[in-house]
């Protein structure tokens, strides 16, 4: 067993782990943190996204061991303390970015990502390159690029690469 020691959504977490225990499964399985989803074995669909030190990564891919010392966000650490959605969780709402919603909390964590490297202007084309590594069987994605288009806008009060609220 090892031991690890992370920040996850703010909060100071350590436990007793198997070295080959993967983040995602870190986070769903002793961490109850389910709204990290598995939609694939092979690293394809996205569904797993996090960010580690404020960076989308596929958590499927990460050891949790790699997490040591490091700062994890989920989807659960988006919203305000209060419940105030982020404001790219309300645009997917608003422009009807889901259906069955398998797909959404990665979708999320990486156009937050997305947001922060790239600004807050982003065009139809950006998006949809950006989202190569996300995979939605259900809408087509055409609401999900409009949702990241106006959460975009609606992120324009945060800096770009902000962490401290990690
Ligand atoms: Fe990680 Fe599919 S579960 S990419
Ligand atoms: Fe169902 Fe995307 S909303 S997989």
């Amino acid at each position: 067993m090892s031991s690890v020691s992370l920040t996850v959504n703010g909060k100071a977490v350590t436990a007793e782990i198997e070295p080959r225990t993967l983040l995602v499964q870190f986070v769903r399985d002793t961490l109850r943190l389910t709204g990290t989803h598995v939609g694939c074995d092979t690293s394809q669909c996205g569904a797993c996204v996090v960010h580690l030190d404020g960076q989308a990564v596929k958590a499927c891919t990460v050891l949790a061991v790699q997490a040591d010392g490091r700062q994890v966000t989920t989807i659960e650490g988006l919203a305000e303390p209060g419940g105030a959605l982020h404001p790219m969780q309300a645009a997917f709402r608003e422009h009807h970015g889901l259906q069955c919603g398998y797909c959404t909390p990665g979708m999320i964590m990486t156009a937050v990502d997305l947001v922060r490297r790239k600004g807050h202007a982003l065009d139809e084309a950006t998006i949809r390159h950006e989202l190569e590594g996300n995979l939605c069987r259900c809408t087509g994605y055409h609401n999900i690029v409009k949702a990241i288009a106006a959460g975009a806008t609606a992120m324009g009060g945060e800096p770009p690469l902000r962490q401290a609220a990690e």
